[in-house]
């Protein structure tokens, strides 16, 4: 029997039907991160691997198993895999894209408002005991109707963000590593260079994926050239934004707030400097976090194991 390991625990209904056709094995906790050193010894045998994004799954953990035929990643993003490393050791690697994309754009958008109209502060204050009285210019933020918004890296979640901003009349630039005409004539978007962007967007949204090119996309200068009105927004990986630049251009009015739901490091370490300041609004990586879009995700996790197990073509192959 085909063995599949799973480094989460996961919700019965989506992992017992597995259990029909092969031996699974998983994790004990929901919360707890297995550690490296355990996921290498644990998963000795698999067959399969079920991994969520905080796993690190590199050359050196793949030698270490033997029988791996198939990873399979709960997330659209996959840094924490080397697929270089898999695709010369013929394993399949899966994600789960498309059936988050609405999920996060809500998310992407509930920040974006969150950030621009200091909600998580204004709720801080009010439990702090801080409200006195209305004030004419307390806890005042910055409009989202009608401003510019900026999306960096448009996929399947640029889109579904750009359609939201449409609503709230916004003016919508976008830069990509390729142009998406038919998206730009259906929904109006405007294709503009890096710096383009950064100088005339209010809010700028991060969606691209975290690679050697996108690393640290983000830094003193690409800063500089924002409004000192604007707004930051990262929904994609925390590597895409060098920290301690934002944390420099926060702190010397350089830009207005930013919104974080990812960081370099995750959990964020709680003496983390950008936790410090007022104008950041702070998510634990929640993009896909609703009750449908994490159970639909798991479902594509287990067909794909299935798939891939029974010597079938998985639906969602990154390599
Ligand atoms: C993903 O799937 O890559 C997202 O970051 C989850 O929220």
């Amino acid at each position: 029997m085909k063995k599949i390991f799973i480094t989460r625990k996961l919700p019965d209904e989506i992992v017992n039907p597995l259990k029909e056709k092969f031996e699974v094995k998983m994790w004990h906790s929901e919360e707890i991160q297995m550690t490296y050193e355990e996921l290498k010894t644990e998963a000795k045998e698999a067959h399969a691997l079920w991994t969520v994004l905080s796993d690190k799954v590199d050359r050196e953990l793949m030698e270490s198993l033997p029988n791996l035929k198939v990873i399979s990643n709960l997330a659209v993003g996959y840094n924490n895999i080397d697929v270089e490393a898999a695709k010369e050791r013929g394993i399949v690697v899966t994600n789960t894209p498309g059936v988050l994309t609405e999920t996060t754009a809500d998310l992407t958008f509930s920040l974006l408002l969150a950030t621009a109209r200091r909600v998580t502060e204004a709720e801080r204050d009010l439990r702090a005991g801080k409200w006195k009285s209305w004030t004419p210019m307390g806890l005042t933020g910055m409009d989202v109707f009608g401003a510019t918004l900026g999306i960096i890296g448009m996929g399947r979640i640029g889109e579904a963000v750009a359609r939201r901003a449409k609503g709230f009349g916004m003016k919508v630039l976008y830069h990509n590593r390729s142009r998406k005409v038919e998206a730009e004539e259906k929904f109006g978007f405007t294709y503009v260079e890096l710096d383009t962007l950064l100088q005339e967007s209010d809010f700028v949204v991060l969606l691209t994926p975290l690679t050697p090119e996108t690393k640290g996309l983000i830094g003193e200068r690409e800063l500089e050239l924002m409004k000192e009105t604007s707004a930051i927004i990262n929904v994609a990986r925390g590597g895409v934004v060098d920290e301690q630049a934002l944390y420099e251009a926060l702190t010397t009015n350089k830009i207005w707030a930013a919104g974080l739901d990812v960081f370099e490091v995750e959990p964020v370490p709680m003496d983390h400097p950008l936790l410090t300041l007022p104008n950041v609004t702070v998510l634990p990586h929640i993009g896909s976090a609703s009750i449908h879009t994490r159970m639909a995700m798991m479902q594509m996790n287990a067909e794909d194991i299935e798939a891939v197990l029974e010597d079938k073509e998985p639906e969602n192959r990154v390599v």
